[in-house]
């Protein structure tokens, strides 16, 4: 009984010393371990408690990053490994043991990938507790603390932006159905499309429930946003110029214009009054920790800035949409 109690403990003080058991070869932690998976120093920033654990669980449901596995048959047998480079003549495989191969592809039977993780599940490896220890463990790590960079909170000019808005790829990277689909909205949800600009989601949002209020300090803006809705036959929205009642949304989604709000401390605490119980705030901005995303740095936030904003100011964090290719993606809740 005893025995059985103390296995199903959350056991953090051993964390560290299971992860270099059972995930160092593969993992670096502050640059040190292998380099088979990714280095996890800052995992707790980038990813929620409940998709570490779906990591060391089952990891073939998602596969992060860029690592394929590679399979190359070769006379001798096969050999299985992480996919360094690969072109027409050659690859090259990290193994698991941590070694590099390069193989010619002449050389070789077949070379092929796999859907598939080289990690393996801890399901029966690790018991719950040494599970929720080491999901514990990962999330308090959060790497250096994000540096506090002073940002120009300022709003671009229409003229500036509204190509940008408009571009043909836009929807191939900000992914707008699957960001809402991610909200799993109920037809009665009254959302709030904050710096909603020209409409890139109010009309999608306003398909989705039955009051949709649209919220941009520009004019010109909620012009354009209502021309747009009206092409699209979306109505049932409010456009508003003004800051929203107490307790009358249960959403307040804003897209790419958290970073332009001058005094983020008190807009957070006002989205805090506007919102119902148990309500949500959803926050999309491009990424400053990914590389090569095509917008200034002053549009940019990473996961950290934002979090360390948002988390303090009672908002307790439910999900990072972490599908969004160029932008992070946080739906919160109101504590
Ligand atoms: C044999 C090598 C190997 C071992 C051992 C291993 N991993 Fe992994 N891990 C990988 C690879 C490869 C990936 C990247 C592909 C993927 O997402 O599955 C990965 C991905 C991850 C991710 C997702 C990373 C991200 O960027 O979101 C987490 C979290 C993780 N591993 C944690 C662990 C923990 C904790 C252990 C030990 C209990 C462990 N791994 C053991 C190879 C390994």
């Amino acid at each position: 009984m005893r025995a059985l109690w103390l296995a199903s403990m959350v056991c953090v003080a051993q964390a560290p010393a299971l992860f270099e058991t059972h995930c160092a070869r593969c993992h670096a932690l502050d640059g040190k371990g292998g380099s088979v998976g990714p280095e996890l120093s800052a995992i707790g920033a980038v990813r929620t408690p409940v998709s570490i654990r779906a990591s060391l669980l089952d990891p073939n449901a998602e596969i992060y990053g860029d690592f394929v596995t590679g399979i190359v048959e070769t006379r001798a047998g096969r050999v299985e490994g992480v996919v360094l480079n690969e072109d027409d003549l050659s690859v090259q495989l990290r193994l698991t043991s941590g070694e590099m191969r390069s193989f010619l592809k002449k050389d070789v039977l077949a070379v092929r990938h796999e859907d598939r993780s080289l990690m393996p599940s801890f399901r029966t490896k690790l018991n719950e507790g040494e599970i929720d220890g080491i999901v514990v463990y990962l999330s308090s790590l959060r790497g250096p603390a994000a540096a506090a960079v002073p940002r120009t909170r300022e709003i671009a000019r229409v003229t500036e932006t509204l190509a940008w808005m408009t571009r043909p790829e836009r929807d191939r990277e900000e992914q707008p159905e699957a960001v809402l689909d991610a909200l799993a909205l109920r037809r009665t949800d009254v959302v709030a499309d904050v710096g909603a600009g020209a409409g890139y989601f109010t009309w999608r949002i306003a398909k989705r429930v039955d009051r949709t209020i649209a919220v941009d300090i520009q004019r010109s803006m909620l012009q354009l946003n209502q021309e747009e809705a009206a092409r699209r036959g979306a109505r049932n929205i409010e456009f508003r110029e003004s800051a929203l009642e107490e307790n009358s949304a249960d959403v307040i989604f804003i897209a790419n214009a958290y970073h332009e709000f001058a005094e983020p401390e008190r807009m957070l605490s006002e989205f805090r009054r506007a919102l119902r119980t148990g309500g949500r705030l959803v926050v999309l901005e491009y990424a400053k920790e990914r590389p090569g995303v095509p917008v200034g740095e002053a549009h940019k936030m990473s996961l950290a800035e934002m979090r360390s904003e948002m988390e303090p100011a009672g908002f307790a964090l439910e999900r990072i949409l972490d599908f969004l290719p160029i932008q992070n993606g946080l739906i919160l809740r109101k504590r």
